[in-house]
């Protein structure tokens, strides 16, 4: 592909309310921004599927988000097939994972949904975008244990340097957003100046956390610029450095030509 600066590698796009959302993928278009959509809901990859179809330079994940894994079923997974063999711009599967910070009451379903789709995954040969929250330790066992050829990242990363460490050894990827732009992120601007730029991705997970200077507003896959300029000064580096690494990260974990 021409031309790509930065691959944005989680961006609910879609999901805009206060931004339109055509003037929103101009505006990443404009700048060479390559945007990779999410899925949440068993309801939710069939609109990724028909979203991503409309533009240039937008791609997408299926997969079901753990909040909505009551409603997985097997089912889901043919149609998630379905879809992978009809849209080449689906490059993964995403957003999945554990979410212990809004209902611990159902952790062994999400486990058990996030496990089926790591499986998944390994069978269709493609990447995993992963959501973790609350639950660093047991994503990493459960990775550890299932994930047999597929590359892991880890969204909106939000554990210790020490633990990106940890997940680095496994060969598991660390997305960066907005939050290492935030005064107070220590832990993020930590793990953004210290992990190797091999592993390193970079995302916006918009329309959530927005970087500095627009904080607490609507977030916009463009403004992923910002996580890479803070990343390079936390790093002490240029910012064309930080975005040709992670783009190429990004091409070659999805395969992007
Ligand atoms: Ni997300």
């Amino acid at each position: 592909m021409e031309n790509i600066k930065i691959i944005n590698t989680h961006s609910h796009v879609n999901m805009l309310k206060e931004t339109d959302i055509e003037k929103a993928i101009e505006n990443a278009q404009n700048e060479g921004i390559v945007t990779i959509v999410p899925s949440s809901s068993t309801k939710d990859i069939f609109d990724v599927d028909k979203f991503i179809r409309k533009y240039n330079r937008v791609y997408g994940y299926v997969g079901v988000f753990p909040e909505d894994a009551p409603a997985f079923t097997d089912k889901t997974l043919t149609d998630m097939e379905e879809i992978i063999k009809h849209n080449k711009k689906i490059v993964g599967i995403g957003e999945v994972g554990l979410d212990y910070y809004w209902d611990k009451s159902f952790k062994e379903l999400q486990k058990e949904v996030f496990i089926k789709q790591i499986e998944f995954a390994n069978d269709m040969n493609l990447p995993i975008n992963i959501h973790s929250r609350e639950a660093h330790q047991d994503t990493l066992e459960i990775l550890k244990k299932y994930n047999k050829n597929s590359t892991a990242i880890l969204h909106c990363f939000s554990g210790s340097l020490e633990f990106a460490k940890e997940c680095i050894k496994e060969g598991i990827y660390i997305s960066l957003g907005g939050v290492v732009t935030f005064k107070n992120a220590i832990k993020a601007k930590e793990t953004a100046a210290n992990i190797p730029l091999e592993y390193l991705l970079l995302e916006t997970d918009d329309p959530y956390l927005a970087p500095v200077p627009f904080r607490g507003k609507e977030n916009q896959p463009l403004y992923v610029k910002y996580v890479a300029q803070e990343i390079a000064k936390l790093r002490n580096t240029d910012y064309e450095n930080i975005i040709s690494a992670t783009s190429d990260n990004a091409i070659k974990i999805f395969n992007l030509t």
